[in-house]
């Protein structure tokens, strides 16, 4: 089985994931391939969408040829290209903090350095209407890719700002302590897919 990843051709015997051939070339997989981050982004017009795509790609995207590389499997004369991991640049945070402000439908996720300064902040415009589902899966993205951006190795404290029923929707009843910032002190991209 042939297959081309970023330019270089490779030699598979067996049929195989996609992701076990994508992870050393590169590729990262945030939430490990459980289909909760929609991170492992590669472009691939050779293999047909699938309903994982649906869910955290646009239909312009998909037209495109970007897919999700978790659910899919190997398949001879593939044409894959992504941003790997290295080679990454730019300012690097060992450590930082989050606030996330959510009012109405948009949410403000400011990224704090260890000095309490903003780093960068961004805006994510929520679905109207949103469930805890399509809120989680419209927050997550974004910050995973800030986290990534800034190569973010451990978040730090965690401070959610939002009114009692956007709270309730993300934590349940269980929210005062987030609303008073929490120390998480945990892997970044864990931080996101497991308290956001
Ligand atoms: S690795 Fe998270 S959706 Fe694929």
């Amino acid at each position: 089985m042939k297959i081309t990843v970023n330019g270089k051709n490779c030699d598979f015997e067996m049929q195989a994931p996609l992701k076990e051939v994508l992870v050393p070339f590169g590729l990262n997989f945030p939430c490990k391939g459980n289909g909760k981050c929609g991170r492992c982004r590669i472009n691939c017009m050779g293999l047909s969408a699938t309903k994982l795509d649906e869910r955290f790609l646009t239909a312009e995207e998909i037209g495109r040829g970007i897919r999700l590389a978790c659910d899919k499997q190997a398949k001879d004369g593939l044409v894959i290209t992504f941003q790997a991991l290295e080679g990454k640049q730019g300012y690097k945070l060992k450590e930082a903090d989050v606030t996330l402000k959510i009012i109405n439908n948009v949410a403000f996720v400011d990224l704090l350095n260890m000095e309490g300064k903003s780093v960068e902040k961004i805006e994510i415009i929520l679905p109207i209407g949103f469930t805890t589902r399509t809120l989680r899966a419209s927050i997550v993205k974004p910050m995973l890719e800030l986290f990534e951006k800034y190569s973010v190795a451990t978040a730090n404290r965690l401070e959610v700002i939002a009114e009692e029923n956007i709270l309730n929707l993300l934590y349940g009843g269980d929210y005062e302590s987030y609303t008073e910032g929490v120390n998480i002190g945990m892997p970044a991209e864990e931080a996101v897919l497991n308290i956001i």
